[in-house]
């Protein structure tokens, strides 16, 4: 699946696309922003 988020600095320095990954925070414009189901934490533990 593709996020969408918005995007700073898209270089992977801001920290401003930072979404929840199942093992720590992941940034959308480096790590994605295609990403596997099994990858992102979608909270279902909570
Ligand atoms: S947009 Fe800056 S880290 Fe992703």
């Amino acid at each position: 699946m593709a996020l969408e988020q918005e995007i700073g600095c898209a270089a992977g320095t801001c920290l401003g696309c930072v979404v929840d990954g199942a093992g720590g925070p992941v940034r959308v414009c480096r790590e994605g922003p295609v990403f596997a189901a099994g990858e992102l934490d979608w909270g279902t533990d909570r």
